[in-house]
């Protein structure tokens, strides 16, 4: 007879301390995903405003890269695409069966070149706001 195991769910946040590298990746990638597809609506909504008039399109953008709020949701926002691309190709590359065994390395090394790339950006979309 087959034994079964009460894992409680392996989901339940409760149980974050427990969490292994993999089940992080699985977590952000996830978060990661779906704040790109949540931003495509504002992408459009900010972009539609060109079919007002040129002028109105330059006004929001103008407006928009003006607030510090925007400035630092945009360095959230690549933070979030580029973890997404690298740990997405880390992914493929693990469904292709390279690198199954340094899946944890992989997944660190993701974090850190996210948060190099990150933190080199912040100079250019800080540039211009305080002044
Ligand atoms: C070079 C760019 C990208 C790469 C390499 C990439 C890679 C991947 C991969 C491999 C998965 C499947 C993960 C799995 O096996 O569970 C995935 C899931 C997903 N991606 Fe991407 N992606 C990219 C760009 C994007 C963009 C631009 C968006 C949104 C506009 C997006 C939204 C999502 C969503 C919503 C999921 C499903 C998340 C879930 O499991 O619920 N991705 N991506």
């Amino acid at each position: 007879m087959s034994q079964s195991y009460n894992r409680d769910l392996v989901e339940d946040f409760g149980r974050w301390q427990e969490f292994s590298a993999g089940m992080w990746a699985w977590i952000f990638h996830k978060f990661t995903g779906w704040v790109l597809v949540g931003y495509l609506f504002t992408h459009i909504a900010v972009l539609s405003t060109a079919l007002e008039s040129p002028g109105v399109y330059t006004t929001t953008i103008q407006t928009l890269e003006g607030l510090l709020i925007v400035r630092l949701l945009e360095i959230g926002l690549l933070a979030v695409a580029v973890f997404h691309i690298l740990n997405g190709l880390r992914l493929l590359f693990i469904d292709l069966g390279v690198g199954l065994e340094s899946q944890d390395r992989t997944f660190y090394a993701s974090l850190i070149l996210t948060g190099a790339i990150v933190v080199a950006s912040v100079p250019t979309f800080l540039a211009g706001v305080f002044g």
